[in-house]
């Protein structure tokens, strides 16, 4: 069946409480009680590229989010000829976190999400050798549609999503996000071309705001620039990615969409955070950026990824 895994708990990992909940067909299948030790055992994901957090408690399985902890299913297991079938299973109804679809279709979600992550069917030979199995297996699920299969977190109002390729620090948006250091004194890419788009009032007006901790933003006038703010974030710098990477990053979007909300900035360029310099792997890093904005609650209207090289416009445009 599957290597032996430690038994998933609430405390895992983060996890906010589902929602709105909408009753959704509880999946007929019966499931053998081997199969139910299984389940029970829940998932913790091990990369940021799986997307789901499972854990059980009494008889009812909660499925979380891994990117952002939302609550999206909750299935209660009740005993049945031949080991068990979900008598009742609910999806979020919060429709600006989770666009969810027909009944049908989220029940064959749910029961998709058990199987693939918590049974873990082998993945089909055709998906990349380098994804975790889980992932291979999410990939390859047949009769999904992927994009039906990774319900996108959607804010009913939330920003529009577009990629741009060029110079940040010459598109006409409100503001643009820095991808700066702690110092908030400059340095080179990308934050090397917005000082010297901006003109030295920017170092000046930095040298003013004490720094900056990593996964945090502040934000300044633009200066020269055509943009008229700035929003300087600290990117984490890659350390293999068990060192609270993941989350840092996702913490520089989350952040500088704040600092966009408190002066009613309407338009937001970001650069790849973290991707240059810092060495972030670019896939990951784009899904965190891509996912973090849908799942981050702002009056920001539209935000524009800003690809100043080919794999940044490649990893992106996968995602957009
Ligand atoms: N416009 C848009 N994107 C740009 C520009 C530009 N003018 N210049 C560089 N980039 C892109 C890079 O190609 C990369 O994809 O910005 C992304 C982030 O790369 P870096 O600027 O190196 O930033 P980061 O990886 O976060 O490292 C930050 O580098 O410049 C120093 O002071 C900065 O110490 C900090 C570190």
């Amino acid at each position: 069946m599957t290597e032996e895994r430690r038994t998933a708990c609430r405390d895992d990992w983060e996890a906010h409480q589902l929602t709105m909940p909408e009753p959704i067909p509880p999946p007929a299948r019966v499931w053998t009680s081997d199969v139910m030790d299984e389940i029970r055992r829940g998932y913790v994901p091990h990369i940021m590229d799986e997307k789901w957090f499972i854990f059980m408690e009494g008889d009812r399985l909660f499925l979380h989010r891994s990117w952002t902890g939302l609550g999206v299913y909750e299935a209660t297991f009740t005993a049945a000829d031949g080991g068990f079938v979900i008598g009742s299973a609910v999806v979020t109804g919060d429709r600006t976190q989770y666009k969810r679809s027909s009944d049908q279709d989220e029940s064959l979600i749910l029961e998709t999400i058990i199987t693939g992550h918590l049974l873990r069917e082998p993945p089909s030979a055709s998906e990349p050798a380098d994804k975790s199995p889980h992932l291979r297996w999410e990939l390859s699920v047949p009769n999904i549609p992927r994009e039906m299969f990774f319900p996108q977190v959607v804010e009913a109002a939330g920003p529009e999503l577009s990629l741009v390729v060029g110079d940040i620090t010459e598109l006409p948006v409100d503001a643009i996000v820095n991808a700066a250091n702690s110092t908030l004194l400059g340095g080179g890419g990308v934050d090397g071309a917005i000082h010297r788009a901006a003109g030295p009032e920017l170092l000046e007006h930095c040298r003013t705001l004490g720094g900056c901790e990593t996964g945090q933003a502040k934000i300044t006038p633009g200066f020269d620039l055509a943009a008229r703010w700035v929003i300087h974030t600290v990117g984490p710098v890659w350390g293999g990615g068990g060192l609270g990477e993941p989350e840092l990053l996702a913490s520089c979007y989350r952040e500088s969409l704040a600092r966009a909300d408190e002066v009613g900035v309407a338009t937001v360029a970001f650069p790849g955070i973290s991707t240059g310099v810092y060495g972030y792997p670019i896939e990951a890093a784009a899904a965190i950026a891509v996912e973090t904005v849908r799942a981050t609650r702002t009056n920001v209207t539209e935000v524009r990824f800003v690809a100043f090289n080919q794999a940044t416009y490649d990893a992106y445009s996968a995602l957009l």
